[in-house]
């Protein structure tokens, strides 16, 4: 597919053209104005998956998956080079999808206006390659350490995993039918058209520029142009899996007249491990991070299934989540514990900046206008004791009240080093130094964890708002530490 002179998109088999797109036009808008109005808008912010469709990504071994998103966020004119499936494009009313018919005997839709949404969610999981080697039923219930697992319930007998479906809402059906549905299907047939996405290209970086009438979206060829157009166009706006930006287009009115799209830059996409450290890059989305890492570092993989929905961490991305610079973001505070640093790419040159001295205030950071986020450095090795708390109204799909990331060096029954991020309760993520250096070289006991819980609790800042008050994110930081100590700090579980 040409998308370097003519932006084209592969939407249910058909090639289309996005020329005269403007980059504020959501891939929602877009589908729905060439009449394919399956997909819905519910929120328009991310939250409740009416609006979702599947898009062929590239599964990290060179090949490509399907890979569920909401179109209501991501620019339509991101969409270039890709190849794109909505419910129209699974099954017709004559020859339903297996996904759209087990819905339909099972009950699992009504009023319909979630349908669709689900229904590509559901196909997405449907059709993952390793569905069959997923353990099921009471395998799949606790984690390692007997606690429970973080999904809601333990894959069906298919494999089929309902944390596919949690950034999806239905008001009026209820979840049981939805589950049925999910736990009878089968496997795809040898000769299912969609069992593997025709577009073999996905993992390009496929330039394009795309003009409407309002401002241009540009998908550079490489980091070098990128930097060149940020120079060239000081009023450009950098958007990545746009999970943060289409809210503020959707909700807040943002408008940008040029904006340049660095989902696909290969220098933002590494993964790289070197002997000293682990390098993560910028524009990973969440999910290629956790494919990728596959519990390489245990703190990051405790965050991420905690982090929003699977819609969103298949396009959210690692840069966008640190750029944004929120005092409420999950990625700061437990990389805040693994004493990352931000590698910042600029006209003349990178330069290294340890994530703790990158906040500057609420939202800002040391990074100057004409910079990008290109990767995360993780140094090594890892501490041997760390764990991620979230504290959040609901255990899906929500933003945290309070996050604390505690990484532990114990040696010999001492801390050695102790490297607590907590976010929620300042400006700015930060280093909860204080019951750091509660900690470091005490011996490990259950004495020295609630003495230095006691320090913890008066770190930061916190206020009252809607996510929590003030003296809960003081009493859930003391617990956090306490917590560590109880599912599995113990002496005996510590790996020094
Ligand atoms: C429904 C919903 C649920 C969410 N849940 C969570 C959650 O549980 N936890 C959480 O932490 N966040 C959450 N978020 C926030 C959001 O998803 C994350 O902040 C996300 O990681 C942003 O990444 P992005 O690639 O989508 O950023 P974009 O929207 O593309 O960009 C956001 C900002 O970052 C800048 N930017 C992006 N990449 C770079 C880069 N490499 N260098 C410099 N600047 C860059 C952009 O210019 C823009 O200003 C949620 C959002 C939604 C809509
Ligand atoms: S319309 Fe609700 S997630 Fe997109
Ligand atoms: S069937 Fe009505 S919202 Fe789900």
């Amino acid at each position: 597919m040409e998308t370097g002179t003519a932006p084209q998109v592969r939407v249910n088999g058909e090639v289309l053209d996005l020329e005269g797109t403007d980059p504020c036009t959501n891939a929602l808008d877009w589908l729905r104005s060439r009449g394919l109005t399956g997909a819905k808008e519910g929120c328009a912010e991310g939250e409740c998956g009416a609006c979702a469709v599947m898009v062929a990504r590239p599964d990290g071994v060179g090949g490509t998956h399907w890979a569920a998103v909401n179109a209501c966020l991501a620019p339509a004119a991101s969409l270039a080079g890709r190849e794109v499936v909505t419910a129209e494009g699974l099954g017709t009313p004559e020859h339903l999808h297996p996904v759209q018919s087990e819905m339909a005997v099972r009950g699992g839709s009504q009023c319909g206006y979630c349908t669709p949404g689900f229904v590509c969610s559901m196909a997405a999981e449907y059709y993952r390659a390793d569905r069959r080697a997923t353990p099921t039923g009471a395998d799949a219930g606790a984690d390692d350490a007997g606690a429970p697992s973080p999904a809601h319930e333990a894959p069906g007998p298919n494999g089929f995993d309902l944390v596919a479906i949690s950034g999806n809402l239905c008001r009026c059906t209820g979840y049981r039918p939805i589950r049925d549905a999910a736990f009878a299907l089968g496997f795809p047939a040898v000769d299912d058209p969609l069992a593997t996405p025709a577009e073999a290209t996905s993992s390009a970086p496929a330039p394009c520029r795309v003009e409407g009438a309002a401002g241009s979206y540009v998908r550079p060829t490489d980091l070098a142009e990128a930097l060149r157009l940020l120079g060239e166009h000081p009023d450009a706006v950098l958007v990545a899996g746009s999970t943060d930006w289409g809210v503020d287009v959707n909700l807040r009115g943002s408008r940008a007249p040029f904006v340049i799209g660095i989902d696909r830059l290969p220098e933002l996409r590494a993964l790289e491990r070197a002997p000293q450290h682990l390098e993560l890059g910028a524009a990973l989305t969440l999910a290629e991070l956790e494919r990728g890492l596959a519990g390489e570092v245990p703190l990051l993989a405790a965050v991420l299934p905690q982090f929003a929905s699977p819609l969103i961490r298949n396009t959210a991305t690692v840069g966008g989540n640190l750029a944004t610079g929120s005092p409420i973001g999950d990625l700061a505070p437990a990389l805040l514990a693994l004493e990352a640093s931000v590698v910042l790419e600029g006209p003349a040159g990178s330069r290294v900046v340890p994530l703790d001295t990158h906040f500057t205030g609420y939202r800002s950071s040391v990074r100057r206008p004409d910079e990008v986020i290109r990767s995360l450095r993780v140094p090594l090795p890892l501490a041997g004791l760390t764990a991620f708390h979230k504290v959040a109204k609901r255990r899906f799909d929500d933003i945290s009240g309070v996050a604390v990331g505690l990484a532990l060096h114990v040696e010999d029954g001492v801390v050695a080093r102790a490297r607590i991020g907590v976010g929620g309760v300042a400006a700015t993520p930060l280093r909860a130094t204080s019951t750091e250096a509660a900690l470091e070289g005490r011996p490990w006991t259950e004495q020295t964890v609630r003495a230095a819980a006691a320090v913890l609790r008066e770190e930061g800042t916190p206020i009252d708002d809607h996510r929590a008050s003030a003296a809960y994110r003081r009493a859930m930081l003391a617990a956090s530490l306490v917590r560590l100590w109880a599912e599995g700090g113990a002496p005996e579980a510590v790996h020094a």
